[in-house]
């Protein structure tokens, strides 16, 4: 399946080690990318080992653009958007999923920081580029971009570039512009190729020459928090733009304070032992599951009752946010594959059970109600839900499957008000089950009757 990317980049040249104090630095960034990934469903690979062997006339900064496709062809990985990040970016433990942020298209945030800087490397490469007149309003950096499939021809030919210029481009980098590495080439390059380029997503996720902007300071005015003010607000950290020597003490110093909050979630254990949609049609979705444990996961959830476990694959995520799980199911079947799955999970009761028969269990915090999916039966149902355990969060899937029975009964409810949408959960419209089915809208929802 595909699979959103970060393309991290971490190779630690042993001759650059005092340069750069050191590589522990790369080992605390790796650590926020990892768990960021993991909580987001978002595959991580790292670039941590050269394609070319020569690493002056194919610096690093070069080879994560040369080489990024071939990378991902050569580990089998399927993709959807990658985010090439540099090892000296730190990626707050919450910041949201940049992926749904895109609009699909080729993203960078300006680079600012050092006009002087920006205008000396634009002027160097100029005549390179056969005197194109590089935009500035448009210049990106290129240590955080995000692109897709579409953008491969670019990076194939930008690939084609550097092989047939190589010497000429290196002699410019080191000898003659001396400003920066692969960034203002592949502007100039962007720009030439005319690629459409989102600049406009918030700076938030490239908090850069922090020192410069004040934001490894706190309010002292209001001096309610002495929380740094790039911990508050951004989303990703650079650690750049003063003495290289010092990123290590640095970025350590920011793990000490942030560190306890990458700790990874019980659910990274789990979520891949069970199946998912894409995989096992009768299951809900990977980004499902994930959904319902972030929503829940800080709640106080005692008892759940899931009517309709099927072979336990969500009753497994549940066990994790509750004290109890009484799972039911009429197929005994799927009760014993579910009883196998699992197997550790102690809070779990499985029972076989019909949902049309009594029903004797402790007031639930929550409700997941899957058993049945045809109109009358889901009123039924959400009938009886409603008046034993009225105060309960209810979770339901198939709200978009093209059957379109949950939708439409949520959606008068929601006209008459008699329920609050606490949460969208889920795939959305055009996600693909295993058997060929899209969603019409999105998968799911959590919702409370309002009394
Ligand atoms: C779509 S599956 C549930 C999937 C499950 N929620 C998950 O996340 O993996 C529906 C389940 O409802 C069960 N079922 C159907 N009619 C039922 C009934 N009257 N009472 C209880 N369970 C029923 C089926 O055996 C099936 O396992």
């Amino acid at each position: 399946m595909k699979k959103n990317v970060v393309f991290w980049i971490g190779v630690k040249n042993k001759k650059y080690s005092d340069k750069y104090g050191g590589w522990e630095w790369l080992d605390i960034s790796k650590k926020t990318w990892q768990y960021w990934c993991d909580k987001n469903d978002v595959l991580f690979v790292p670039f941590e080992t050269p394609i070319e062997e020569d690493l002056i006339k194919f610096r690093i900064n070069w080879q994560k653009a040369l080489f990024v496709f071939d990378e991902l062809k050569r580990l089998n990985v399927e993709y959807n958007q990658i985010f090439l990040v540099d090892g000296m970016n730190m990626v707050k433990w919450n910041a949201p999923n940049i992926f749904n942020l895109t609009e699909n298209k080729f993203v960078g945030w300006r680079d600012i920081d050092n006009l002087n800087w920006v205008y000396q490397s634009k002027i160097g490469y100029k005549k390179f580029f056969d005197d194109f007149e590089l935009d500035l309003t448009k210049y990106i950096s290129s240590g955080l971009i995000i692109f897709n499939e579409s953008h491969k021809s670019f990076f194939d030919s930008f690939k084609e570039l550097y092989y047939n210029k190589t010497d000429e481009l290196v002699e410019l980098q080191d000898k003659l512009v001396k400003k920066g590495t692969e960034q203002t080439p592949l502007n100039y390059w962007l720009q030439i190729n005319n690629v459409d380029i989102k600049t406009d997503l918030p700076l938030s996720w490239k908090f850069t020459h922090m020192h410069r902007k004040e934001l490894y300071g706190y309010n002292w005015q209001l001096n309610n928090s002495k929380t740094p003010y790039f911990i508050k607000y951004g989303n990703v950290w650079n650690f750049s733009g003063f003495a290289k020597d010092k990123r290590t003490e640095i970025m350590s110093n920011v793990w000490n304070m942030v560190g306890h909050n990458y700790t990874p979630s019980p659910l990274k254990h789990t979520i891949d032992t069970v199946n998912h949609k894409n995989t096992y049609k009768n299951s809900t979705s990977r980004k499902f599951k994930i959904d319902l444990f972030e929503y829940l996961k800080d709640k106080s959830i005692d008892n759940v009752i899931e009517f309709g476990c099927c072979q336990g694959d969500t009753t497994k995520i549940l066990s994790l946010i509750s004290d109890k799980v009484y799972a039911s199911d009429i197929s005994p079947e799927n009760i014993e594959i579910a009883k196998d799955k699992c197997i550790g999970c102690e809070n779990v009761l499985f029972e076989i059970k019909d949902i049309n028969t009594d029903w004797e269990y402790p007031q639930p915090s929550l409700v997941y109600l899957d058993a049945l999916h045809d109109y009358n039966g889901i009123i039924n149902g959400l009938n009886r839900v409603k008046s034993t355990y009225p105060n309960s969060i209810i979770v339901m899937d198939d709200y978009g499957h093209e059957m379109n029975t949950v939708k439409p009964i949520i959606e008068d409810l929601l006209k008459s008000k008699e329920i609050k949408v606490l949460s969208w959960i889920g795939e959305d419209k055009g996600f693909m089950a295993a058997n060929g089915k899209k969603f019409i809208d999105k998968e799911g929802l959590i919702f409370k009757f309002l009394l």
